[in-house]
């Protein structure tokens, strides 16, 4: 069994790692929990006992095998590589975008790439709208051959964590309750509630915002695509709690076959067929959040273009997106 330790475990991503941590099987000797100098000594209840939140220091998380990284990209880019530095350093995946882009380090999705992470200490997770999206393409890249991708999304408020869920939760409250002094929006550029905000992350100089351009690269780098691979991302903030959407146009090279699709989805782990228009059934955050599986949906072909797809994704983005990621990762990389 391995000794693991999670920095930032009491934030959106942390708790979860705890809790897929507790429900998988990857063997837990020993649960260590690093926090700043106001969550040190707090006691956070597990399956593998009652854990007091230790006081950050590379050196005691050096003394794990694996440690999972749920902080900020500041703070992974400080301390990272000091913690799984040499033959006696832990295993690190890191939850942020510090080393995603960077050449060496692997970007996994387990059910794509694990192969890359032979030999390599840190390994960088990656973002939750990519990881999701790339669930239900990967199957249909090896089908017929991925030429372009273009992608809309509806991202859930906790995509900017707990303070984004508490800031939809007191507008959407302040608001029905006809305060005449609504919640002030802090987290997000604009009012969440009633609304939809085209903007996540910063803009960048040709009109993308980083949570676009993300999709880009990551897609590139996690189905080692060429770095012009053409990739185009829409990613828009609405007032869900908590899963993201993603309606999906993919272009292939080769002809596509709807039947054939369906079928290679049905049988892709991680993915779960959710298509009966007729039945009223197709993908929505209420059906997949909390779950491990993508939904995967509306699947047609599109025609607008000659080979091509269109289809609707949803999945929980702090499990599947982000923290059960990490987890199959540290699995696959003992097996
Ligand atoms: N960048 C994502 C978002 C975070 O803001 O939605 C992952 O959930």
């Amino acid at each position: 069994s391995f000794n693991v330790g999670i920095v930032g475990a009491t934030g959106a991503v942390g708790k979860e790692i705890v809790g897929v941590l507790e429900k998988r099987s990857f063997p837990v000797g020993n649960l260590r929990i690093f926090g700043s100098e106001r969550s040190a000594g707090r006691v956070v209840d597990t399956k593998f006992g009652k854990v007091t939140v230790e006081l950050f220091s590379e050196s005691s998380a050096r003394e794990c095998d694996v440690v999972f990284l749920a902080v900020d990209g500041d703070f992974s880019l400080k301390h990272a590589e000091a913690i799984c530095d040499g033959a006696d350093g832990a295993v690190v995946i890191d939850n942020s975008s510090a080393f995603r882009y960077k050449e060496g380090i692997p970007l996994v999705v387990p059910e794509i790439n694990s192969d890359t992470t032979k030999g390599k200490k840190l390994i960088a997770n990656p973002n939750c709208t990519t990881a999701i999206g790339l669930m239900a393409i990967w199957p249909l890249h090896k089908l017929f051959g991925l030429k372009k991708m273009v992608m809309s999304t509806y991202q859930a408020a906790s995509g900017a964590g707990q303070p984004g869920m508490d800031e939809l939760m007191e507008g959407t409250r302040s608001v029905l309750s006809g305060e005449r002094e609504v919640a002030e929006n802090k987290i997000f550029a604009h009012p969440l509630p009633f609304n939809v905000i085209p903007h996540i992350d910063k803009f960048q100089e040709n009109g993308y915002t980083k949570e676009e351009m993300k999709v880009t690269w990551e897609t590139r780098k996690i189905c080692g695509l060429p770095d012009d691979f053409p990739v185009s991302c829409t990613a828009v903030r609405i007032p869900t709690s908590r899963a993201h959407s993603e309606s999906i146009v993919a272009i292939f090279d080769k002809p596509v076959d709807v039947a054939l699709a369906r079928k290679a989805l049905e049988e892709s782990p991680g993915v779960k067929l959710v298509d009966d228009v007729s039945n009223l059934k197709y993908p929505m955050p209420l059906t997949a959040t909390g779950q491990y599986d993508v939904e995967v949906g509306r699947l047609r072909k599109n025609i607008a273009f000659d080979n091509a797809l269109e289809f609707f994704v949803v999945g929980d983005q702090l499990l599947r997106g982000a923290a059960l990621n990490a987890v199959v990762v540290a699995e696959k990389m003992v097996e």
